[in-house]
C-alpha cells in the first residue's frame, strides 16, 4: 500500500519498450476497422483471451500478426501517443523507445511512414505532456544479416530522428555474433548501441553484445546471473540492465514473481531498471511492473528509489538533465522513510 504510493511519486525513465508491444487490443479493432483489415478475433476479450504465451516465440508469432493492423502514418502517430500518455500517467517522465521496422516494410509499410507516424506522436507527447522522448530502431534478428543492412539503409534519411540501434525477436539461435558488421556500421553512424541478451539466451549472448557489439545497455539481461565472471564485468561497469518483470512472467521466463532475479540484482550491485517490454500484451505499464516486483520481493522505498535513479543514470538524457530527477527522487525516498 505505501508502497503502491511511492511508486506513483516517483519519477521514472522508461528505456525498454516496444511500441508495437503497446497496442492495446481497443486500438486494434479501431484500426483495423479504419484501414479494412481483417484480424482473426471477434472481440477485444478473445484477444486478450489469447495472450498465454509459454516463451517469448508464442508471443512474438502474436506480435508480428497484431502489426498488420498498423499501415498509415496516423496509425503510428495514434498508438504512439496512447503510450506516452499511459506512460505518462504512471509519473515516466523521459522515454526511450524501441520501433521494429521490418515488421513493417516486410507488410508494404514504408520506413518513411513508420517514422513519420511514430515522430510526430513523439512530437506531440512532447508538447501536450512535456515528456522527453528518443527513439531506437530494433533489427530483427531472426531475418538475415544482409535484410538488416537494407533496413539500415533506408533508415538513413531518417537518422536525425533515431539515436540508436537495438536487437530484438527470437533470441535462441540468433546470437549477437550474427550482427557484428551491422552494429560496427552503426558505430560508425553515430549511432548508439543496445541489444536484447540473455532473456532466454546464454550468458554468452550477453558477452557477445558487450565485445562484439559494444553495446552501452543489456535489455533483459536475467541469465547473466548464472556466470559469476559475466556479473563482476557488468557491475565494474556499471552496465544497465533493463529488466521487465511482467514480461519476464508472460513470457515463463521466471515460474512466479517470487523467483524474479530484480532484487537480487541489486544486491550484486548491478545497475537494473524497470520496464515494461511490451505493456498491452503482459498486462500492465510502469507501475504495474513496480508494483510486482516491490510486493513478491519484498523491496524497501531504498530500492524503489535506487531503481528509479537507475533509469535515469542509464538514459541517454545529458548530467544536467538527470540531475533535477535524481534529486527529486532523494527526497521523495528521505520523506517517505522519515514519516
Ligand atoms: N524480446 C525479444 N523481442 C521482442 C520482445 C522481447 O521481449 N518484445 C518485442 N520484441
Ligand atoms: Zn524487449
Amino acid at each position: 500500500m505505501t508502497n503502491n504510493r511511492l511508486i506513483e511519486r516517483l519519477p521514472k525513465a522508461e528505456l525498454h519498450m516496444h511500441l508495437e508491444g503497446s497496442l492495446e487490443p481497443e486500438l486494434m479493432f479501431e484500426l483495423a476497422r479504419r484501414n479494412n483489415v481483417s484480424i482473426p478475433f471477434e472481440s477485444v476479450d478473445e484477444v486478450r483471451a489469447a495472450y498465454e504465451f509459454s516463451n517469448l516465440q508464442e508471443f512474438l508469432d502474436i506480435y508480428y500478426q497484431g502489426m498488420a493492423v498498423l499501415q498509415r502514418p496516423a496509425d503510428f502517430e495514434d498508438l504512439t501517443l496512447a503510450y506516452c500518455r499511459r506512460a505518462h500517467a504512471d509519473r515516466v517522465r523521459h522515454v526511450e523507445v524501441f520501433f521494429d521496422p521490418q515488421g513493417h516494410t516486410k507488410r508494404g509499410v514504408s520506413m518513411d511512414t513508420v517514422v513519420q507516424g511514430i515522430t510526430g506522436g513523439l512530437e506531440r507527447a512532447r508538447e501536450e505532456l512535456g515528456l522527453s522522448s528518443q527513439l531506437i530502431l530494433c533489427f530483427l534478428r531472426h531475418l538475415d544479416e544482409a535484410d538488416a543492412f537494407e533496413t539500415l539503409r533506408e533508415a538513413e534519411p531518417y537518422l536525425e530522428h533515431i539515436a540508436g540501434v537495438g536487437l530484438d525477436s527470437s533470441e535462441v539461435g540468433h546470437p549477437p555474433s550474427k550482427f557484428a558488421r551491422l552494429f560496427a556500421e552503426c558505430g560508425k553512424h553515430g549511432l548508439r548501441r543496445v541489444a536484447h541478451a540473455g532473456e532466454e539466451g546464454p550468458p554468452e549472448y550477453v558477452w557477445q553484445a558487450l565485445d562484439e557489439l559494444e553495446v552501452e545497455r543489456i535489455d533483459h539481461g536475467n541469465r547473466a546471473l548464472e556466470d559469476s565472471a559475466l556479473v563482476d564485468r557488468l557491475v565494474d561497469s556499471a552496465m544497465p540492465l533493463t529488466v521487465c518483470p511482467l514480461s519476464n512472467l508472460k513470457l515463463c521466463v521466471v515460474d512466479d514473481m517470487q523467483a524474479h532475479p530484480l532484487r537480487t540484482m541489486l544486491d550484486r550491485g548491478l545497475n537494473a531498471s524497470v520496464n515494461s517490454d511490451d505493456p498491452a500484451y503482459f498486462g500492465g505499464y510502469m507501475n504495474a511492473n513496480f508494483a510486482a516486483v516491490a510486493q513478491s520481493l519484498a523491496l524497501e522505498p531504498s530500492h524503489l528509489g535506487e531503481l528509479a535513479a537507475n533509469s535515469f543514470r542509464s538514459s541517454w538524457l545529458s548530467d544536467a538533465q538527470k540531475q533535477p530527477f535524481l534529486d527529486e527522487i532523494d527526497l521523495i525516498v528521505t520523506e517517505f522513510t522519515a514519516v
